[in-house]
């Protein structure tokens, strides 16, 4: 059933593959050790010291609930994960970044009192960073870096902020940077929207500075506060890849953010206090149906309700009923194919197969959309089944070829070595 061997060896390896940190981090921290190892072989002004190379890694992330959310000033609930990037780096004085990539070799820099203009290229999260974390006040300082992933890129699983935070680290020769951690996020965020030119929200740079080892964060997008929730005992993460990439550069993305703004502005004729969509009741959303278009009224329609979901997914958690939590990633799901607009074929199948598989407890597609993952929260006795099951089926049905990753909920970006 699969369109060559070479398919077929890409789906065993990843049917073989066991969580990465199933032993609490360790296999990050010696993957660190590995790359801080080649960065001593390969860069002269490590090789006399190795005692002065730093490692510092930051995970991807997966949302659990509360999508497009977050630029409409509502809730998120992500996990970092226990994938992501990590930098070896020896600090320098010379005020001059460069970063070689371990797969494959690709080197690139750049002078930190000339950073210019975006290049379309990998090293803008790198020089986007140095540039926010500039205009922020923090100090930063040049390095040679090697740089290795297990992130997929375009994915949905946040390499860019994962880039963006694990730059931050490396900029402050390896230490904390001298930012407050949701401080950092916003410039990590600023990096992105104004240097990288994606007009995102905070949620993937705040799960990325703030992730917390076997929990999800709850975050209320307006006023900043935010807190850990743990994830229920005897249940695992497993992110599904559609095979497709998500295309977030994409004008769809900031054609949603219009849509919202419009929706807001239509809506404050009823009602002059609201700000956002995080203002706008499902009642009010009613009253006002007629004064919106079409696909105004549709984006709102889901912001309003998946703030709600994003709510009772929490409360749900809290008391261990995670029948309701289920329902909340189904109706999530449909919401964002039938009202927000952002899922694909692609991902459809993938929750379908999910929602199928005995032991599955929620499935929804997670991020932006258009390609990229679904997220599942399955009972630990379920993982393989869910995954023989995507093995079985996704490619007939799509033509594509799944990956299936059971990943962690990790602690945020950070030294490792
Ligand atoms: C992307 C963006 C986030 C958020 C999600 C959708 O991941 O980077 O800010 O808007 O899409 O929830």
């Amino acid at each position: 059933m699969f369109d060559s061997t070479s398919d077929a060896d890409q789906l065993a390896r990843d049917a073989d593959q066991v969580p990465r940190d199933a032993d609490g981090g360790a296999a990050t921290l010696a993957a660190g050790a590995a790359l801080a190892a080649r960065l001593a072989a390969a860069e002269p002004l490590a090789g006399a010291d190795a005692s002065i190379i730093r490692v510092v890694h930051a995970p991807g992330r997966v949302n659990l609930i509360g999508e497009h959310t977050d630029y409409n000033e509502g809730f998120v609930l992500p996990a970092a994960i226990d994938m992501g990037i990590s930098i070896a780096l020896v600090p320098t004085d010379d005020r001059r970044v460069e970063i070689t990539l371990a797969d494959g070799g690709e080197r690139d820099g750049f002078d930190l009192d000339a950073i210019g203009e975006r290049r379309g290229t990998w090293i803008d999260y790198v020089a986007g960073t140095a540039w926010a974390m500039a205009e922020a006040g923090a100090p930063i300082r040049g390095f040679r870096g090697l740089l290795a992933s297990d992130l997929p890129a375009g994915a949905g699983l946040s390499s860019s902020a994962a880039f963006e935070l694990a730059a931050a680290w490396a900029l402050s020769g390896g230490d904390r940077p001298a930012l407050d951690t949701m401080r950092l996020a916003q410039t990590a965020q600023r990096a992105e929207n104004a240097y990288v030119g994606v007009n995102s929200g905070l949620m993937d740079q705040f799960a990325v500075a703030f992730g917390r080892a076997h929990h999800a964060l709850l975050l209320d997008c307006r006023s900043l506060e935010h807190r850990a929730v743990p994830l229920p005992a005897g249940t695992r993460l497993v992110v599904c890849h559609s095979g497709s990439p998500r295309k977030l550069a994409a004008s769809d993305y900031n054609s949603r953010r219009s849509e919202c703004d419009r929706a807001v502005a239509a809506l404050r004729a009823l009602d002059p206090t609201i700000r956002s969509l995080r203002d706008v009741t499902p009642e009010l959303l009613a009253a006002g149906a007629d004064r919106l278009d079409d696909a105004a009224a549709r984006r709102a329609d889901h912001v309003v309700h998946e703030n709600e979901r994003v709510m009772a997914t929490v409360a749900a958690l809290a008391r261990g009923d995670l029948d309701a939590v289920g329902r909340a990633f189904a109706a999530s799901h449909v919401s964002l194919r039938d009202r927000f607009e952002v899922s694909s074929p692609a991902l459809d199948a993938l929750v379908d197969i999910a929602t199928g598989v005995p032991g599955v407890i929620g499935a929804r597609l997670t991020g932006a959309g258009f390609g990229g993952c679904t997220v599942n929260l399955v009972h630990d006795d379920a993982v393989g089944a869910l995954r023989d099951a995507v093995l079985a089926q996704y490619h007939g049905v799509t033509g594509l070829t799944p990956r299936v990753f059971e990943v962690r909920a990790a602690d945020g970006a950070r030294r490792i070595a």
